[in-house]
């Protein structure tokens, strides 16, 4: 497993992270009782079946089946080796890592990490000709002039490339990075003759960073009107416009802690409304919101503010975000900015508090942008209109689950319109019956799955099965049971799985660690075993176990095994005894051997 990174300062590193704020940092996290719950960031689910428990440092998807401690998290969600994983954390608490650690497994391929280190190189390139140069001033100027202050420019590293051809190339051709790397970089364009230019040349540089805060691409704009407005780098395996969300790593701690997100159309949008004091906002990178997106939203947050440009293009935009975001399952505002104006200049020109107090925090719910967005659709001074338009409002006016919020807007409806509230009610009703139908009849199917599903594995569940899971599950949290039931049992439990693990366990605790669940997923290796111990450890159980309970498993588990050996003996006197021709003494054997199986599965 590790052997560059010393043992102690592991051990150090494990003592000081705790996994809940790891976790929580992909998944919103809600605690039940003693354990944390959230959707799983593993597979697509609906509701939460994904579940932490600090006390014992673990994690488990009951839907998926993945689980396992911290490092096995992180090596899952990002990739990570087991090094990666360790570093990561030792980063992020501030521990340092001897020398040698440093330089150890990536489980990035070597042009990708060449990729990302040529991304570093030229970002902090950029960002200083910028800050302090002759030949990044006309950049400099450019942020200055749209009221971006130092600060923000260091805090995003905003740069400029200089308009001189091959610079970037030759800067990084003389770092020792192949020419064919930095094409595949994305920040360079090939022409058809073959040679290649600096892709941003001339135009200020918005870095691009993932969620661990590396960049992994440019946004570059013109200052001198040329098109297109903005160029991107092209997509990379590390690059992918549709899977990311621009100052999502910045914004995240914001965002969990105000349980909302503001959602973006620009760069620029996104810096200045930082820079006002909104910092719980990421953007798209210039193409309309993916379903990933979306889904990636509604892990972190319930509630997304879309602030997209209030001119036509951008209210289109906001109505189809809005429909995306609310199938996933998040709740949709839509901030309050005026007729044709973007945030950035709306900033400037109203200034950081009432963008803050007057648009951002006097969002629009869902159906009052509804609302006015089909308003535009209908002619409503002519009658026939006027009772579509009404209708159109009241389905989608049944999807709100709020009682409230369905009153409120039968009250809009009444007042503008004058259709009477007895009629508004009756036709809700009529919509939310019909939904209610659908809805029921969804959820029917969902929970007669949900039931066989369960019924099914604890069918699959004998008692001895049961047995040895929760002799495991006690073995995991007290050591002071081990050296009985190695004595009774050793490592003679009938599920494969189980002897696996146990035998694990007793070299575990014969090397001297604590009962620690967490330690011990570290110290296995087989992903699958990791799985199925995190899933036997999240049993709950009673603070200790009594003797009683303990020589009835011990007791199961043996009964079991002995009849598992009695069968396999009669099993081969049987095939004897039809090789021999015998087949008086093969129908006796099989007689036996239906007994038994009759006491087996009248015992489980
Ligand atoms: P400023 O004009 O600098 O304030 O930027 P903006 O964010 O207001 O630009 P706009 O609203 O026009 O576009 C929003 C986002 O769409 C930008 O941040 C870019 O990501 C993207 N975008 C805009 N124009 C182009 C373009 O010409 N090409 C590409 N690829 N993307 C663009
Ligand atoms: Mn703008």
């Amino acid at each position: 497993m590790s052997n560059q990174i010393p043992e102690d300062v592991i051990s150090e590193i494990r003592q000081s992270t705790d996994i809940v704020d790891v976790i929580g940092e992909y998944v919103q996290l809600k605690k039940q009782g003693r354990n944390y719950f959230g959707l799983c960031p593993f597979h697509g689910e609906k509701t939460p079946s994904f579940s932490v428990t600090q006390e014992k440092q673990i994690f488990r998807c009951f839907g998926c089946g993945k689980g396992g401690n911290v490092v096995t998290f992180l090596m899952e969600i990002e990739d990570f080796s087991f090094q990666e994983a360790i570093r990561y954390l030792a980063e992020r608490n501030g521990i340092e890592l001897p020398e040698t650690a440093l330089n150890t497994e990536n489980s990035l391929s070597e042009e990708n990490q060449d990729i990302l280190s040529a991304y570093e190189w030229l970002t902090k390139l950029y960002h200083h000709l910028l800050r302090y140069t002759k030949d990044g001033k006309e950049g400099y100027q450019y942020f200055n002039e749209r009221g971006i202050t130092d600060d923000i420019i260091d805090k995003f590293q905003l740069g400029y490339a200089p308009n001189v051809n091959d610079f970037t190339t030759e800067f990084l051709k003389k770092k020792g990075y192949q020419a064919q790397t930095l094409v595949k970089a994305g920040f360079l364009s090939l022409h058809d003759d073959g040679h290649v230019t600096d892709r941003f040349r001339g135009r200020v540089v918005f870095p691009i960073r993932n969620h661990l805060g590396k960049t992994v691409g440019f946004g570059g704009r013109t200052i001198h009107d040329q098109e297109p407005k903005y160029l991107n780098s092209s997509e990379s395996d590390l690059f992918q416009k549709g899977k990311m969300l621009y100052n999502f790593d910045l914004a995240k701690k914001h965002i969990r802690k105000l349980n909302e997100v503001v959602l973006f159309e620009g760069y620029m949008d996104t810096i200045s409304a930082y820079q006002a004091g909104v910092k719980n906002g990421v953007a798209t990178l210039g193409t309309s919101l993916t379903e990933m997106q979306a889904k990636l939203l509604k892990r972190y947050v319930d509630t997304v503010i879309i602030c997209y440009d209030a001119d036509k293009p951008g209210i289109e935009a906001t109505y189809k975000a809005a429909v995306l975001l609310r199938q996933v399952g998040c709740q949709v505002k839509v901030a309050n900015l005026k007729d044709g104006m973007d945030p950035d200049s709306y900033i400037n020109t109203y200034g950081p508090d009432a963008f803050q107090h007057e648009v951002i925090k006097a969002s629009h719910t869902f159906m009052s942008f509804y609302m006015r967005y089909f308003k535009r659709d209908y002619n409503l001074s002519l009658e026939g209109d006027r009772i579509n338009y009404i209708e159109k409002i009241l389905q989608q006016l049944a999807t709100i689950e709020s009682p409230i919020e369905r009153e409120y807007y039968m009250k809009v409806l009444h007042d503008e319109y004058h259709v009477s509230m007895e009629t508004l009610k009756e036709e809700l009703e009529a919509y939310r019956q019909k939904l209610g139908t659908k809805k029921d009849k969804r959820n029917r199917e969902r929970n007669t799955n949900k039931k066989t599903a369960t019924y099914a594995s604890k069918k699959l569940l004998p008692a001895f099965h049961n047995a040895e899971r929760m002799l495991i599950a006690y073995l995991l949290q007290d050591s002071s049971i081990v050296d009985k039931v190695q004595e009774e049992i050793g490592a003679s439990f009938n599920i494969d799985e189980h002897k696996i693990i146990v035998t694990h366990l007793y070299a575990f605790y014969e090397e001297g660690n604590p009962p620690d669940v967490s330690l011990f997923i570290e110290w296995l290796t087989d992903t699958h075993i990791k799985q199925v111990v995190a899933e036997i450890a999240m049993t709950s159980l009673q603070e200790d176990i009594n003797d009683k309970e303990l020589n009835d498993y011990i007791r199961l588990i043996k009964t079991q095994n002995s009849d598992m050996v009695h069968l396999e003996s009669l099993k081969e006197e049987q095939r004897i005894a039809e090789q021999q021709n015998d087949p008086i003494r093969a129908a006796q054997i099989a007689m036996k051997i239906i007994d038994i199986h009759k006491q087996l599965s009248k015992s489980n």
